[in-house]
């Protein structure tokens, strides 16, 4: 990449993605770490980041993971598994078996 900062590069480094998974207390217990540990071993794709979040308040149905998209409503994914990691990262269509049934009522 360039140094030098023109209106194409600053376009592609503004994230339009966020993937958030929880690495508190229960959601730990519930290997939380292994699910982050799947979305940093993935690629990514352009725009998306990665991050270790905190608590997010659904710590009965974790491992948690919340999916942040510029425009769009927020995701939570609950009992999220190491092998979900690909998929939550490859479409921005909600995958409805993974949706925590609290958040998403109505999905
Ligand atoms: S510990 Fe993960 S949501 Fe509370």
């Amino acid at each position: 990449m360039s140094d030098t900062i023109t209106s194409e590069t600053l376009v592609e480094a503004i994230v339009e993605t966020t993937v958030w998974v929880c690495q508190y207390d229960n959601c730990l217990r519930k290997r939380s770490q292994a699910v982050l540990a799947a979305f940093n071993q993935i690629e990514l794709p352009a725009g998306t980041t990665v991050s270790a979040g905190n608590c997010q308040g659904q710590c009965h149905i974790g491992p948690n993971v919340m999916v942040v998209r510029t425009g769009e409503r927020t995701l939570w994914y609950c009992e999220v598994k190491p092998e979900d990691a690909e998929a939550i990262v490859q479409t921005s269509e909600p995958i409805k078996r993974l949706l925590n049934p609290r958040l998403h009522f109505f999905s």
